[in-house]
């Protein structure tokens, strides 16, 4: 991963894009930020060492390798091989407040520090400012397992000496509270039942790798976890899976410019409502083994419903939205998990777009022209679909806060410029 100003607050690098070309070639993706993380965080539970593969070249992950050897982890992370070999031989419960602040993921480490050292402390997570996004149902869950909640002011501490299986049904199928509890319930005294888990690919990545390490969990992929408590749990090897949130905005971009991609190392299946939604807006898409072809010639308006997993992503619906201004037709874009992630609607309209928001529906007419306009990198969708916005909009586009964009996409600006498009990392002043 090249040296960039990453950090918030220095000398910013900004992309430049100009709009006009057709995307054409391949691309070859990493594994899935929203799962590595959660794998590095898992090495928690165990003292062997944990070897993990396709470490995505993104900003997150030094941070979560700073975290996580804040909590005497030993950790080796080669960026460029893309791999990551964690050893907590002893981890300690109090995790270092600025590198929890910088990242959503880093409340991750909640379950599996009160599953392995029965306590943990730590600060309020950082991450997107997409909604209130809340922990209250991660600690319903560790409640209801025996811990109690210490509020310190400006961090939480849990102690759970007694950490026990518990029957929990979760309000809403929360990414985080089902990972933490399924971190927490590997190593309790008993068995654990998550109703109303989620279900996400990255959920079934991390169960999946912590059976390799000899947790009893049944029911991986179903609304219902059932994870039967183990003494302890043993290393592994373990390989990433594929990031389809990366693929679903490459593809899109391919179907916005009226291009021809093909997307390796994606795993079809994980992204079933996206594809539905791409083929009935007029796209081709052709499935391979491991990858995808996209092909477009023209677009049409279709709805979107954002939902938790199988249904459409809510990680994917900015850049769903930048090629609905260019379909033929009125869709309509439900937002159902997060509340405020529309604010990147104003950021569309400067380039003007012609979207309505109707509390969490937006309503897109199209095809309009889109013009060249200095757009703020929200978060890391929100700045990702701006960018997508820049190669379809006449003129020249400039994304600012570009580290948002460095959080989840390795590589964005020498991927899309292999493609064929026509954007660059320069520096603000330049
Ligand atoms: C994960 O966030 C992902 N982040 C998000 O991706 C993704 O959008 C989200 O899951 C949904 O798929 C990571 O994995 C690091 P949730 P998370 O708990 O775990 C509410 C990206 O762009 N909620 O499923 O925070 C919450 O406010 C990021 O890569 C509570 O109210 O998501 C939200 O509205 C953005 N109380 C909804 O549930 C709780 O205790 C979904 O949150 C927990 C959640």
């Amino acid at each position: 991963m090249a040296s960039h100003s990453t950090t918030p607050g220095a000398a910013a690098d900004v992309f430049r894009v100009r709009g006009g070309t057709p995307l054409r070639g391949t691309v070859s993706l990493a594994g899935a930020k929203n799962s590595a993380l959660k794998l590095m965080a898992a090495s928690l539970l165990t003292d062997e060492p944990v070897e993990l593969e396709q470490i995505p070249a993104i900003a997150d992950v030094p941070v979560m390798a700073e975290l996580l050897a804040g909590l005497g982890v030993e950790v080796a992370l080669d960026s460029d091989g893309g791999t990551c070999r964690l050893r907590a031989a002893d981890p300690h419960f109090h995790a270092p407040a600025a590198a929890v602040r910088r990242i959503r993921a880093s409340i991750s480490c909640l379950g599996p520090l009160v599953g392995r050292v029965r306590r943990a402390r730590l600060a309020l997570p950082g991450g997107d400012q997409i909604g209130a996004r809340g922990i209250e149902l991660h600690l319903q869950g560790l409640t209801a397992m025996g811990a109690s909640i210490i509020d310190h002011g400006d961090e939480l501490e849990i102690i759970a000496t007694d950490l026990h299986g518990a029957i929990i049904t979760l309000d809403f199928p929360s990414v985080g509270a089902t990972e933490n509890l399924l971190m927490a319930a590997v190593l309790a005294d008993g068995t654990t039942v998550i109703d109303n888990a989620a279900r996400e690919p990255e959920i079934q990545d991390l169960c999946r790798m912590l059976v390799a390490m000899g947790a009893n969990i049944q029911g991986i992929g179903a609304p219902t976890l059932e994870i039967e408590g183990v003494e302890r749990l043993t290393g592994v090897r373990w390989e990433t899976c594929p990031d389809r949130i990366e693929a679903g905005t490459y593809a899109m971009a391919a179907a916005l410019t009226g291009g021809d991609v093909v997307i390796e190392r994606v795993r079809a299946q994980d992204l079933t409502m996206p594809l539905i939604k791409l083929r009935a807006a007029g796209v081709m898409v052709e499935e391979g083994g491991s990858s995808l072809r996209v092909k477009a010639a023209g677009l049409d308006a279709v709805d979107v419903v954002t939902l938790p997993y199988p249904g459409f992503p809510t990680d994917l619906q900015p850049q769903m939205m930048v090629l609905l201004t260019q379909a033929v037709g009125t869709s309509r874009c439900t937002e159902n998990v997060f509340e405020s992630r529309f604010s990147f609607v104003d950021q569309l309209r400067r380039m003007g777009a012609d979207v309505q928001i109707d509390g969490h529906h937006a309503m897109i007419r199209g095809p309009v022209p889109l013009h060249g306009a200095t757009l703020a990198g929200l978060d890391v969708r929100a700045g990702a679909a701006g960018a997508m916005a820049g190669l379809v909009a006449d003129g020249e586009t400039i994304i600012e806060d570009i580290h948002h964009i460095d959080r989840g996409y390795a590589d964005f600006v020498p991927r899309l410029q292999a493609l064929g498009a026509d954007i660059e990392r320069v520096r603000a002043d330049a």
